[in-house]
């Protein structure tokens, strides 16, 4: 131990100093200055993505009650298409109707059927609205049944046992997570590069990113340049800022001030049952959810 805390505020004014820490902590963070590969095209089974930032699945609970497609999902996927994402990947779809997460989640069945197919025709429109027909994003479905977790209507919601937020991703604003959050970005990097040496005629999604805030893309960009990756997977950062790939395309950095914070009130809005966004940076839509869900939540006995 170095009598340093495990964990801190997300306090770096450059990638400079960012590097520096990660260097001072002994993780590998690759850094590559020039992000052009970010923007490259990719093939994936002979089609082409236009460039190699993903919109990880990222569930809005905002189903209709037959699971098809709502207001709040399209309004999602229209501005992640036309934010620029090469690669979008369609949250976490049912595939029975007693196997959905939570009574909102999308389920794909004969009946929704039409709606994800207008969902994904408004999807492609709005990409090419944006950037023309040269741009069409590569789009997937992430397709579940959450057996024992699953919880359709009228359910209660469950109690979670043994819950650990930052599993899967670090969050600030939560108990602090018993490493720091830099050691826990490099391991889900490079969990995802061992899969991508594997197995590496199968393009891999990097994951963890959104916590390094504006210093994404160098990060990524020095993982897909090293191989470690084909594509740079954002979860909370596609929620935050879905347009960070048109900015990265139009000025070649990102705005600091549209970036995920890693506090975690979107995975809050999901636990208590809520339709989830960024609460922080998609005002008013979701802050005022947010509010209004914590106040309600507090006053349940
Ligand atoms: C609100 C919320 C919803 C999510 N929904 C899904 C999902 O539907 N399917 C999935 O595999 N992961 C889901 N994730 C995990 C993200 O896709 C991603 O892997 C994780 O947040 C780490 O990436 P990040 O640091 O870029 O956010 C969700 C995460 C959050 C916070
Ligand atoms: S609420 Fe917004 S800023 Fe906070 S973790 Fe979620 S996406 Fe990031």
């Amino acid at each position: 131990m170095t009598g340093q805390p495990l964990s801190d505020r997300f306090q770096y004014k450059t990638a400079d100093a960012l590097r520096r820490k990660a260097e001072a902590l002994g993780v590998d963070l690759p850094f590559e200055n020039d992000l052009r590969i970010l923007l490259e095209p990719a093939d994936v089974g002979g089609q082409r993505v236009p460039n190699r930032l993903a919109a990880q699945p990222m569930e809005g609970c905002d189903g209709t009650p037959d699971g098809a497609p709502g207001d709040l999902t399209t309004r999602r996927y229209e501005r992640i298409a036309s934010g620029g994402s090469g690669l979008i990947w369609f949250e976490a779809t049912s595939v029975a109707p007693d196997g959905r997460a939570n009574p909102r989640q999308l389920f794909l069945s004969a009946g929704t059927a039409p709606a994800f197919r207008r969902l994904v025709d408004l999807t492609r429109a709005a990409a090419r609205r944006r950037f023309g027909d040269r741009h069409e994003p590569y789009l997937v479905v992430q397709l579940t049944h959450s057996g024992r977790f699953s919880r359709t209507a009228g359910e209660g919601r469950r109690k979670a046992t043994c819950f650990n937020p930052h599993f899967d991703r670090p969050v600030a604003g939560m108990a602090p997570p018993p490493e720091h959050p830099l050691v826990g970005v490099a391991r889900l990097l490079g969990l995802g590069a061992a899969v991508q040496s594997e197995v590496p005629a199968v393009p891999a999604v990097a994951t963890g990113l959104s916590w390094l805030r504006q210093f994404w893309p160098p990060v990524a960009a020095g993982l897909l340049t090293r191989g470690m990756a084909v594509f740079a997977g954002l979860g909370r950062g596609a929620f935050a800022y879905p347009d960070a790939a048109a900015d990265l395309m139009a000025r070649g950095v990102l705005d600091r001030t549209k970036c995920c914070i890693a506090c975690s009130r979107c995975t809050e809005l999901m636990r208590i049952g809520s339709t989830a966004g960024c609460a922080v940076r998609d005002h008013p839509l979701y802050s005022s959810l947010h509010r209004a869900a914590m106040a309600s939540a507090r006053s349940v006995p």
